[in-house]
């Protein structure tokens, strides 16, 4: 089932936001021009990841500082799982997740 989530006009530089989907809570974000979509969830210990920082393609979770490449989900400098992304699906002018 597609669930829309944002139109693709609003999806610009810096995008950042956060979506209740099934239960689950994700997060959609604009990264060098690349929509990303994953869990809101930091594989860690768990923090949400909505005010982490980001620079260039690499997100810092607020909490730890453990830090993921976007575009891989790779941890970086901690020992544990990657990020969970979620494929984007697009759907005329709409971005959104198909679940
Ligand atoms: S919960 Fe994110 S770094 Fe620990």
């Amino acid at each position: 089932m597609f669930v829309a989530l944002e139109r693709l006009l609003n999806l610009e530089e810096g995008y950042r936001r956060t979506f209740q989907v099934a239960g689950r809570s994700l997060l959609l974000m604009v990264v060098e021009q690349q929509p990303v979509l994953l869990e809101n969830r930091c594989p860690h210990q768990g923090a949400p990841l909505h005010n982490a920082t980001v620079l260039g393609r690499v997100l810092r979770c607020a909490r730890h500082g453990s830090e993921f490449d976007l575009f891989t989900g790779q941890a970086l400098n901690a020992h544990c799982a990657g990020l969970t992304r979620l494929t984007l699906v697009y759907d005329g002018d709409r971005i959104g997740v198909d679940l």
